[in-house]
């Protein structure tokens, strides 16, 4: 028994890893190890002879198996050890310099604009940038024969042939998620809904697709005074400094009366400032919410009524930030974007100013 157990105490200490350990296992304490057939060997012993080899073997046993689990946790702090080694990290060595991006002025002001009407109990509505011709322009009291579809210069999507059915637009302005709000939501609501536009359409102050913000209150009396209240406190939260308007009687197919309203302002060798002097600039158009348009959005009005209006975002953005020419907004040049970008970590709240 001293032979066999100074074998496999030699053989564990020298293997070299977990498989060559495992055959020595399966060997000597295995099923059919020698061991093992050794202590089966006991049942045709002598009740004597029995007595002293049965603890002997099992003590062998035992101690097989500890060298074997010992021999197995130094082979793995060994591999452990090993790799280690070869995987090391300096966490001391500097960062590699990294480029920080920034936040188009138009989703900053996007997100102002969100703050200052969220604070006035509007929610954010959305609709689809494809419309149908119902949405961008039946449902708004704009027929086919209306001379505003062809002053918008509408993109039309094209139809496979043969089809013909009306195309689907571009949509020309965010009215229309007036319309897709009334039908799943009804009324009364107070919603706005910024989002991308486009008009075929190209200069220093025109590009094909550009930013709207959509506004729209329904209830029982809201009047043109709630507008011109709204309007201010959104206008003078948005400057921060308290800005006039001016409504100018206008006239839009989905509205009525309607008005074009302008902010105070003053010129001052080629710059503008708002909320002083006494110069005016155009800058969204608005009114009562039309009847028709109420129906086709699925509310009675002879119940509800509202006023509705729609601001161009970029434009906003532009006077806010002194920025000159609309088309760089959307030229991806990184000078400018580094130029006029905002922080990631300037995000607009109101309590922390816009
Ligand atoms: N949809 C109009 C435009 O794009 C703006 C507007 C919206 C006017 C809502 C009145 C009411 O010019």
């Amino acid at each position: 028994m001293d032979d066999l157990r100074q074998k496999y105490l030699d053989a564990i200490a020298g293997a070299g890893d977990e498989a060559a350990l495992e055959d020595i296992r399966l060997q000597a304490v295995g099923k059919k190890g020698e061991v093992s057939l050794k202590m089966r060997e006991l049942g045709k012993m002598t009740p004597e002879e029995r007595q002293t080899a049965g603890p002997a073997l099992n003590a062998l046993k035992d101690e097989i198996n500890s060298a074997l689990a010992a021999k197995k946790t130094a082979l793995a702090d060994a591999a452990l050890d090993e790799r280690l080694k070869s995987e090391w990290l300096d966490v001391t060595l500097p960062a590699r310099d990294r480029r920080q991006g920034t936040i188009h002025p138009v989703s900053q002001v996007w997100e102002e604009v969100t703050a200052i009407f969220a604070d006035m109990g509007f929610a954010v509505a959305e609709g689809p940038q494809i419309e149908t011709d119902w949405y961008n322009f039946d449902a708004l009291n704009i027929p086919g024969h209306h001379p505003a579809r062809a002053e918008m210069d509408t993109f039309y999507m094209a139809r496979a042939e043969g089809d013909d059915r009306p195309p689907h637009v571009l949509r020309t302005h965010t009215s229309p998620v007036q319309i897709r709000h009334m039908e799943a939501n009804g009324a009364p609501c107070r919603i706005i809904a910024p989002g991308r536009v486009y008009r075929a359409d190209y200069d220093q102050t025109h590009t094909p697709m550009f930013h709207q913000v959509e506004g729209l209150a329904i209830d029982k009396d809201l009047s043109m005074a709630q507008l011109k209240w709204v309007l201010e406190e959104f206008f003078s939260a948005y400057f921060g400094t308290s800005v006039k308007t001016r409504f100018r009687a206008s006239h839009f197919p989905f509205t009525e009366p309607s008005a074009e309203v302008d902010i105070q302002c003053s010129w001052e060798n080629g710059s503008v400032k708002v909320g002083e002097g006494d110069d005016w600039l155009e800058v969204l158009g608005s009114g009562m919410v039309h009847p028709k348009v109420l129906r086709a959005g699925g509310i009675d009005p002879d119940e509800w009524q509202g006023f509705a209006f729609g601001m161009g975002i970029d434009r906003i953005a532009m006077l806010k930030y002194g920025i000159p020419d609309l088309r760089a907004f959307f030229d991806s040049d990184l000078r400018w974007l580094r130029h006029y970008g905002f922080s990631a970590l300037s995000v607009p709240t109101l309590h922390g100013g816009l």
